[in-house]
């Protein structure tokens, strides 16, 4: 966690940070310090805010929703002007955030949507069907579905079900795996493949261990598994770990977030691919929203049609994700500042 803030305060040396707070106050809300990027998120976006004259307050949550909406509250009656928020469940902030909107404060879902509320603002988030894609992607080209042969077995996660990332990441994956599964070219032999099969509660990695391990036990008995779809590194370690305990042979196993632990493992050839996004850059984009809606202006957004929350099409600003292996980890991650050459172990 503080290795990739390192990495990510680099972007702190890009504009000077100014001590005029008169802007106000901005409250944070993230959702856990379970996985590795949340707490860097919060420092990038309180940095973020801090440059453009703000007071920043950020607050985890501990991925507990009743937490988060305390939280929230408690930031409301310090008198926030705006909010930005990762959700630990996207369904449960709804009565929050109409206190919010009472209030006129203004509402950004953060890299999560807020669902089942006409009280959100905007939303600023990486294209989650396309994290999928690449995900997918690397496992048909790895795989060489695409040149016929003998049928390749996979397994399937995919993350928290009350995130709504992880249903758009299984879907943009599945988009480009269904095919294969149904011409019988991938062949997921516990067939679990319905998405309320495959969720991992939390995104955890003990979570993903136990259900790797029991389906090793009650499928692969006679064998290995060729290939896992993993939605996120913690989800992949996870992964990896039941694999070795059942002393089974690697399979081919993708992730995302370019957490550090992964991407060591992707330069020692124990994981293949991740899907890297940068959180600086989604925390400039939420400060830069979150500024334009308080100075009266309409922050930049670009998808206006497919972030349908239940209640509204919330405006949104998609970044693009980028998928790292291990020919171009040092180019993407070193190369862009993120990580320093010494935490990848590209130096010491
Ligand atoms: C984020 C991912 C992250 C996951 C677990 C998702 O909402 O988009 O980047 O890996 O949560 O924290």
């Amino acid at each position: 966690m503080l290795l990739a803030a390192v990495g990510c305060g680099d972007s702190k040396s890009e504009g000077d940070a100014t001590e005029d707070t008169s802007g106000g106050l901005i409250g944070i809300s993230m959702p856990t310090d379970d996985q590795a990027r949340w707490i860097t998120d919060g420092e990038n976006l309180t940095y973020q805010f801090e440059r453009l004259g703000y007071t920043a307050d950020m607050k985890v949550a501990d991925g507990q929703p009743a937490r988060q909406i305390q939280q929230i509250q408690s930031m409301i009656d310090a008198g926030a002007k705006a909010l930005v928020i990762s959700a630990v469940d996207g369904k449960s902030l709804s009565g929050v955030l109409a206190k919010a909107h009472e209030a006129k404060v203004k509402v950004v879902a953060y890299d999560r949507l807020i669902e089942g509320t006409a009280d959100v603002d905007y939303f600023a988030t990486f294209d989650g069907q396309r994290v999928g894609q690449l995900q997918a992607n690397y496992l048909v080209d790895a795989l060489e579905l695409r040149s016929g042969g003998d049928p390749v077995t996979i397994e399937l996660f995919a993350g928290s079900a009350d995130d709504n990332n992880a249903s758009v990441f299984y879907k943009g994956a599945m988009g480009v795996l269904k095919p294969f599964i149904d011409s019988g070219r991938l062949d997921v032999r516990s067939g679990q493949t319905a998405f309320t099969q495959v969720t991992t509660k939390g995104w955890s990695d003990e979570v993903a261990r136990q259900r790797m391990s029991t389906i090793l036990k009650e499928y692969y008995e006679d064998g290995n598994v060729d290939a896992v779809l993993s939605p996120y590194d913690g989800i992949s370690r996870g992964v990896l770990q039941a694999i070795k305990a059942a002393g089974a042979k690697r399979p081919v196993i993708t992730g995302q977030d370019a957490e550090i632990e992964s991407v060591k493992l992707i330069a020692s050839g124990q994981q293949d691919q991740t899907v890297f996004k940068d959180t600086r850059k989604l925390a400039e984009l939420a400060a830069s929203m979150v500024d334009a809606a308080l100075k009266g202006d309409s922050p930049k957004v670009t998808d206006t049609t497919q972030f349908d929350n239940g209640v509204k099409i919330v405006p949104t600003a998609l970044l693009e994700p980028v998928t790292v292996v291990k020919s171009n980890y040092e180019k993407v991650l070193v190369g862009s500042s993120y990580y320093s050459a010494q935490q990848v172990g590209l130096a010491s």
